[in-house]
């Protein structure tokens, strides 16, 4: 185990005003706060602070030029570290904020580079949660957080898991409890002709399309050409993986026997399934997930997790359907059964 960074619980339904002041003055610092959200744990400085922002990078071992996302109470503080504001960044941002949701610009020139990856556009987000939405009121400034996982890990969706890849390489853990969502945000770029989705997420393409009906869906033709390079920085191959191997099969049946037989070698063997998997030797352990692509994301991370945790030397998974409410769970499962 890493050693501990100072975790402090907060409870989401009235967040502790000592606990807020404790963030913010870690930030004022120029330190690091791990900071739950309606998707995952993200991993919280100062924006503004070139410094801090260097932290961040540091403390996740993840390049710099994989830009991060801007986390702000509300749409008139994103147009600030906009350039410029799109109509079409409006209507998405007045329908869907605060929530799951990240909106690419073009970056203010006020706006350090270094956030946005050294690119000039920016990612905006305006979370739901009311710990850190607390924590951006009483600091008065944007906060960049990327999940507060290690660069490729598996997101963190419990202050647990923040603390076993990060340890006290984080100031401040608050802790709120397990993330509503359990996946990240979808992140939608609103500049030029067109609306595309960067990384399908959260929000669901047919909500988006609801108020983007120009939307352009990305992670489909991803899907058809896995491991192919995405447009979106910091989105290449292997992601959102655990520590154990994931292989993705077709079918339930092919799943269990790939499990069953890689178990027969003598490894520890997890099986994530939507149905019943049947009778497996003790060695394979089975966790059916809801069938339903909202539930179902919400518990991939954290059983991913859990499955290393137990020490499985691989994770076998029954692939999910191809239709588009699940694109961000079928998204995620591909990258993370990339080879690294
Ligand atoms: O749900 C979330 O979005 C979480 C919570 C903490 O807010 N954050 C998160 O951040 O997932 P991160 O850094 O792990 O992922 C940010 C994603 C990456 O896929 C990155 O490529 C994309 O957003 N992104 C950030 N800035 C971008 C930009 N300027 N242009 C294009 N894509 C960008
Ligand atoms: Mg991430």
């Amino acid at each position: 185990m890493p050693p501990m960074p100072r975790v402090v619980a907060v409870d989401p339904r009235a967040p502790d005003r000592d606990a807020i002041a404790e963030a913010v003055g870690v930030l004022r610092a120029g330190g690091l706060v791990a900071l739950p959200t309606e998707t995952v744990y993200g991993l919280g400085a100062r924006a503004l602070d070139a410094k801090a922002v260097a932290r961040i990078f540091a403390a996740k071992g993840r390049p710099e030029n994989h830009p991060l996302i801007l986390h702000v109470l509300d749409e008139e503080s994103a147009r600030r570290l906009a350039a410029s504001w799109p109509e079409r960044a409006s209507r998405v941002a007045r329908a869907l904020w605060p929530g799951p949701l990240t909106i690419v610009v073009d970056r203010a020139p006020g706006v350090p580079a270094a956030i946005a990856g050294g690119g000039d556009s920016i990612a905006v987000r305006s979370p739901s949660h009311s710990v850190t939405r607390a924590v951006i009121a009483a600091l008065g400034e944007p906060v960049a957080a990327p999940s507060a996982n290690r660069y490729q890990g598996l997101s963190p969706t419990t202050a647990a898991h923040v603390v076993a890849q990060l340890g006290d390489a984080v100031d401040l853990v608050l802790d709120a409890g397990a993330c509503e969502e359990g996946i990240e945000s979808t992140v939608v770029d609103v500049r030029g002709a067109s609306a595309r989705v960067l990384r399908p997420g959260a929000v669901g393409a047919a909500a988006l399309r609801a108020v983007l009906p120009e939307l352009e869906v990305e992670a489909r033709l991803e899907r058809a050409a896995p491991g192919a390079l995405r447009a979106s920085p910091g989105m290449g191959a292997r992601h959102y993986a655990p520590r154990a191997r994931l292989v993705l099969v077709e079918s339930l049946e092919s799943a269990r026997s790939l499990a069953v037989e890689l178990a027969a070698r003598g490894a520890r063997v997890g099986l994530v399934v939507r149905e019943r998997a049947g009778a497996v030797p003790a060695s394979v352990l089975v966790r059916e997930l809801p069938a339903g692509a909202g539930p179902y994301a919400h518990l991939l991370y954290r059983t991913l997790h859990d499955l290393d945790d137990a020490g499985v030397g691989a994770i076998v998974v029954h692939d999910v359907p191809s239709d588009e409410t699940w694109s961000a769970v079928a998204d995620r499962l591909r990258r993370a059964a990339e080879s690294a």
